[in-house]
């Protein structure tokens, strides 16, 4: 057995982990949350004993450990974490831990536990990290180790104990065009259960399941959150026992008979991610920062190019001197990419075909994509483009030569869903042909970026001539299919979307770039799915894009102002067609995006903060540099205030001990727009406060219409060399 059973205390980045390793199974968490400092050994020693609970009466003789992957056989009455059996046999492993390693590596914390039960014939290992920015992450594996017969896995899910003061829960829900809308409810006893079923994380998805003290918010309270780092199915709980215990867990949800491991083979289960925080806002803060640190993050290549994108402009109509126009006007307002949307390819002249054909349509572009990809280029803009990949029309020349090639459970196909059907990358030669496609694409034409779609969910999703259920793979395989063409491609930047929203997980984003966080570019909409959204991706990772005035998914009406302020905080894109759009409102825009441009290096490297204003009509959000030198805050009304005087609103995450100059942001005018507006506010702009004001006491909130938003800069007056960051600095 290994030298390192015992007591082992991991700290990171403001975060405790306690483990108890000193049992027969695998290790138990004693303590996930506020670093404790430095504990002695025999400090840990007494940690464990105050923590052993009287067994409650008339249950198991002995008290039940909790590890990491609950077990039945253990006395956890809950969610079993390895779940599986050979034909109704070995059904409730009790697994003995074998081998414990713990390490430490450039500030990251690992573990890795092995455990077996030799009866069962089945081996299991937990590796776990605790990395810089103090986010925990961990998974499973368990291995067949019989050598005749097959084990059917149905489920291995990881859970986290959570203190018993976490008596609040929060998920979130949604759709097509409302992702990530939360809900809040007790954390009474019984299993509060998300699954998803759509293969793929879904526009539905929880992206996180955070349990908190009581009355929680985005800066108070102690919260504890979970997310599933799965595209495919996937399951994330909070479950309360009838004892009090309570858990977050999760992993991937298993369609029946989907892992049947023949002996000596093994199931990973994905990566689940774990964050503790003061407030929602340190809690997001660990998920930014553990993605921002990796080498791969894209703001360390370059800054993020503002984005011209063609959807909402042209759809369908794909008419080269439109598009060419469009690029001009791109240029014209300093956009920096330009993204050449759905419709390039054969037969694709509306959603109904063309899927599956990746050949650029002859009759629309004869020369091919290079007469735009060229204009593009002159313009001094990056082309990129739409596509696909695991989506297949029946009305295409790939569904008519290999309809083998689609996922059906048998001779039928599934309901179609956007009149599409979903291309089986289980298969190898469907997987070598899609591969083949999207390679010739990116070698014959100087493309940067990659919109990488995927438009329905995946109902019966079954693999090869057999249509045994094919999720589990067709996940692994747009893994793979990602990982491949990057590694040929390294220089290239892929964005998730999926109906818009619905592949935001760290599964995909740790091979993609970006999210489209939704179809839905109406502002009002924007700020809610993006404050949400943000519980996860840091801002430039999340494409915002200004939308045309009159939004094409609510009908709503806002000014530029109020659209462009929303977008200003991510990865900044437009959705208009703006060569159709005044010179008056082009020249607004290129002021909009030279400010965000001067600003987005703050903009995507500072912490997100969000207050919790009592009043629903006012939001207030904002990113402040990291040593808390500058700072750029939205206040945004949302609709009608509750209150006419709503007080002030404080300014969080400032250096009490700095002063600051406080200044309007404002291009383009979000002063007044009619005579009879409120004033513009402050009137007596910039003004020097300290730190301490602004963020304990606060400011004044403005007069604001319904669906209006100021921006407003914070720089410290007292430091040198602080004057707006980003690129004008350079
Ligand atoms: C759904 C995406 O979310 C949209 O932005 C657009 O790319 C369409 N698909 C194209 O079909």
């Amino acid at each position: 057995m290994a030298d390192h059973v015992g007591i082992h205390h991991l700290r990171a980045g403001g975060v405790s982990l306690v483990l108890d390793a000193r049992g027969h199974g695998l290790p138990a968490v004693l303590h996930w949350g506020e670093d404790l400092g430095e504990v002695e050994a025999s400090a840990l020693e007494a940690l464990a004993l105050v923590s052993v609970a009287p067994g409650p009466p008339n249950t198991l003789d002995d008290v039940p450990t909790l590890s990491l992957l609950p077990e039945h056989a253990r006395g956890w009455f809950g969610q079993p974490g390895l779940v599986g059996h050979r034909a109704g046999r070995t059904w409730s492993p009790r697994l003995d831990l074998s081998a414990l390693d713990v390490g430490e590596s450039d500030g990251v914390h690992r573990l890795s536990a092995r455990a077996g039960d030799d009866e069962a014939a089945l081996s299991a290992r937990v590796e776990l990290e605790l990395g810089l920015s103090g986010l925990l992450r961990m998974r499973a594996d368990v291995t067949n180790e019989n050598s005749d017969e097959e084990y059917q896995l149905d489920a291995l899910h990881l859970a986290l104990p959570v203190p018993g003061r976490a008596e609040e829960l929060l998920d979130l829900t949604g759709g097509h065009i409302r992702e990530r809308s939360p809900q809040r409810q007790p954390f009474h006893v019984g299993s509060r259960v998300r699954d998803n079923r759509r293969g793929r994380t879904g526009t539905d998805a929880t992206l996180v399941v955070v349990a908190g003290t009581g009355g929680f918010g985005f800066g108070t309270g102690e919260v504890w959150g979970l997310h599933v780092g799965w595209s495919g199915n996937h399951r994330t709980y909070a479950e309360r026992l009838s004892t009090g215990e309570a858990v977050l867990g999760g992993g991937e949800l298993l369609l029946p008979g989907e892992v049947r491991l023949p002996p000596g083979e093994r199931y990973v289960s994905p990566w689940l991610y774990a964050s503790y925080g003061r407030g929602l806002d340190e809690m997001a803060a660990r998920f930014h920062s553990w993605l921002r640190a990796r080498p791969e993050h894209p703001t360390h290549r370059k800054p993020r190019p503002v984005v011209l994108n063609t959807w909402e402009a042209v759809y369908f109509d794909h008419d080269l001197d439109r598009l060419r126009a469009l690029a001009d006007a791109a240029a014209e307002v300093g956009a920096e990419r330009y993204v050449l949307d759905d419709g390039w390819f054969r037969h694709r002249r509306d959603d109904s075909a063309g899927l599956g054909d990746w050949y650029v349509d002859e009759d629309v572009y004869p020369k091919g994509l290079h007469p735009l990809v060229d204009h593009v280029r002159s313009r001094g803009l990056e082309f990129g483009l739409w596509v696909e990949p695991e989506m297949v029309n029946p009305d295409s020349d790939l569904a008519r030569a290999h309809p083998e090639w689609l996922l059906a459970t048998g001779h039928r196909l599934p309901l179609p869903s956007r009149r599409q059907q979903v291309l089986d990358l289980g298969n190898p030669e469907a997987y070598a042909y899609i591969l083949e496609r999207l390679d010739a694409l990116l070698t014959e034409y100087a493309i940067g970026y990659l919109k990488w779609d995927h438009n329905r969910d995946l109902l019966d999703a079954g693999h090869g001539p057999g249509g045994e259920p094919g999720v589990h793979e067709q996940t692994l395989a747009v893994y793979r299919l990602i990982d491949e063409l990057r590694s040929r491609h390294p220089d290239v930047e892929i964005e998730s979307c999926s109906s818009g929203g619905g592949r935001v997980d760290l599964g995909i984003l740790s091979r993609t770039d970006r999210i489209w966080a939704s179809d839905c570019n109406d502002a009002l909409e924007r700020q809610k799915i993006q404050r949400w959204t943000g519980l996860l991706v840091p801002p430039e990772m999340v494409g915002s894009h200004v939308g045309p005035p009159h939004s094409h998914t609510t009908g709503r009406r806002h000014d530029l102002p109020f659209r462009a302020g929303t977008a200003f905080f991510g990865h900044l894109g437009i959705e208009w067609d703006i060569s159709s759009a005044t010179p008056e409102e082009r020249a607004e825009l290129a002021r909009w995006v030279a400010l965000h441009r001067r600003f987005r290096d703050l903009l995507h490297s500072g912490r997100v903060v969000r207050s919790d204003h009592p009043d629903p009509g006012l939001w207030v959000h904002g990113v402040v540099a990291d040593d808390a030198s500058e700072a750029v805050y939205a206040l945004v009304s949302m609709q009608q205030r509750v209150w006419v005087q709503p007080g002030r609103i404080q300014l969080p995450g400032l250096d009490a001990d700095a002063t600051y100059q406080l200044d309007l942001l404002a291009p383009g005018g979000s002063a007044p727009a009619a005579e009879h507006d409120p004033p513009p506010w402050p009137s007596a702009t910039p003004l020097e406060l300290p730190g301490s004001v602004l963020r304990g006491v606060g400011v004044q909130v403005p007069n604001l219409y319904p669906e209006q938003l100021l921006l407003l800069h914070v720089v410290a007056t007292d430091q040198p060399g602080d004057t707006h960051r980003g690129e004008e600095a350079r």
